[in-house]
């Protein structure tokens, strides 16, 4: 399996520091790792995966500092490439830096997931059984987590049979307190659903979009995260995040 890490976008809510350059070399702070990029994090969530061969999705005012940062990837034990996203062009979304990694994606099945989120697990047994027999299926996989503040994410709903049957975005009055974490796995096939997609109010490609095609399609599968979760989008999740990092 292949991997792809989303790191472009704007960052506005981290600025000024995102003034300078993107929120993913922001550095988190850790007693054990020193000084350490945000995302050394999902690199590592991949590599502890089994994931190697990753691209990254940078935007082309940051991509200079990304490239300077990571290189090659050796240092880290993975194989890098990376990828432009054009943040001046509409529409911009997660879902359309995901349409960016179609040639590298190829036809092998792959992990898409996003430069600012922190996972504690890791995903060997998920990725096997995806690439065993899930994928063989033409499905896809959601990773979903209990949180007290649903209304800033994708919220899934879910059905008596424990089925995702609904995913909203930043709902005002969240339905379950589920949220859609930065973890997607996906077949080539996902690639024929982006050309149909349609921006948003916000101008944007939404990945709640991509996943609600497959759960119309009773296509979609959701595991339930055991370990801590969190993004470093915002300064307040950013400092949890470094607390956990250092308890
Ligand atoms: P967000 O935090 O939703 O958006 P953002 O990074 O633009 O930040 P802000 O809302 O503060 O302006 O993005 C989540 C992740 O997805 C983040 O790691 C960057 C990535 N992303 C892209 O790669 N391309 C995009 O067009 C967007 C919007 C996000």
């Amino acid at each position: 399996m292949k991997g792809v890490i989303l790191a472009g976008g704007f960052g506005t809510r981290l600025a000024p520091f995102t003034n300078a350059t993107c929120k993913h070399l922001a550095p988190v702070y850790s007693k054990d790792k020193g000084a350490v990029p945000i995302i050394h994090y999902p690199i590592n969530t991949l590599k502890k995966s089994g994931i190697e061969e990753i691209l990254i999705i940078t935007s082309r005012d940051h991509c200079g500092h990304m490239v300077q940062t990571l290189g090659d990837g050796k240092d880290l034990n993975v194989n890098l490439t990376y990828k432009i996203q054009e943040m001046d062009r509409s529409p911009t979304g997660i879902a359309q830096a995901l349409k960016l990694s179609e040639v590298f994606v190829c036809q092998e099945n792959f992990a898409v997931i996003l430069g600012d989120n922190f996972f504690e697990d890791s995903f060997e047994k998920e990725i096997k059984e995806f690439e065993d027999y899930w994928s063989l299926a033409n499905k896809a996989a959601i990773f979903i987590k209990g949180v007290t503040d649903p209304e800033r994410f994708g919220v899934a709903e879910i059905d008596v049979q424990g089925v995702v049957s609904n995913i909203v975005e930043k709902p005002k009055v969240p339905k379950t307190n589920w949220a859609v974490t930065g973890l997607y796995f996906y077949t080539p096939a996902v690639f024929e659903i982006l050309p149909s997609l349609k921006p948003s109010n916000r101008g944007e490609l939404e990945i709640t979009d991509v996943n609600n095609y497959y759960v119309k399609s009773k296509n979609l599968l959701s595991y339930k995260l055991k370990g801590f979760w969190h993004d470093m989008g915002t300064v307040n999740s950013m400092i949890e995040t470094q607390n956990y990092i250092n308890s």
